[in-house]
């Protein structure tokens, strides 16, 4: 049970103090009836605005086609978000829409986004190791030793202490490869590259755990069930 104006600010329709005019207004309505207490308790499932049902009262989760040129962070200095593809109220929300981990600037492909934080902690923790595939194309041939080496659980990156968990390497072609990792370290695809000397030239994300984009198209987004991932 949440308070009208409670309920109305968090889910993205307007602030506290403006659900109270809308309120006044006759604007919602609980099981039917028109609500006169912007402090009454209620179930979302019980109230209505404007006659219309509570958007996403549970929460939200998206898997997203993210297109490369938009960042992940909800910082504005930082250029376009990826957040400016989901509908206005929705970014609104308070626990706000966040992108699960991040991808560059330059990479496209699979990103969920949801207000779930609990969901966001368990699906970035490394305890979990969600595999995460990888298409690179690169600006050299690639060593087939590099499957080892990936592989090895021994790759140190630049300025790290901890090796990289072990990671499959698929060579698709000279110069174009899919990895699979099972941690999200900051630029990790780039950079293990990089280690061997390699710069990454185009990244796109093809997979996330179980979840690839099929026909989605980039900058698209579609729906998935809260309990996707289990209750
Ligand atoms: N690794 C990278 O280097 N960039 C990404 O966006 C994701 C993984």
């Amino acid at each position: 049970m949440r308070r009208l104006d409670q309920l109305l600010s968090s889910l993205g329709y307007c602030s506290r103090r403006e659900a109270r005019g809308w309120v006044a207004a006759g604007r919602l309505a609980l099981k039917g009836a028109v609500a006169d207490d912007f402090g009454a308790k209620a179930d979302p499932a019980d109230v209505t605005v404007d006659g219309e049902p509570l958007d996403h009262p549970a929460g939200l989760l998206l898997l997203l086609h993210k297109p490369v040129g938009l960042v992940c962070s909800h910082d504005g200095r930082e250029g376009p978000d990826i957040y400016s593809l989901i509908p206005s109220r929705w970014r609104q929300r308070n626990p706000s829409v966040t992108s699960i981990g991040r991808l560059d600037k330059d990479t496209s492909g699979v990103l969920l986004l949801t207000d779930l934080s609990p969901l966001v902690h368990r699906l970035t923790s490394p305890k979990h190791k969600v595999p995460k595939v990888y298409r690179a194309t690169v600006d050299r041939d690639l060593s087939p030793d590099l499957i080892a080496q990936f592989a090895s659980g021994t790759l140190l990156l630049d300025g790290e202490d901890a090796p990289c968990a072990p990671a499959i390497l698929n060579l698709l072609s000279a110069r174009e490869a899919e990895l699979t990792l099972t941690e999200g370290r900051y630029h990790q695809v780039r950079r293990m590259f990089a280690a061997s000397g390699a710069t990454v030239l185009t990244l796109h994300r093809a997979r996330f755990g179980p979840l690839e984009l099929g026909d989605l198209p980039a900058g698209q987004w579609r729906e998935l069930p809260l309990d996707f991932f289990g209750a």
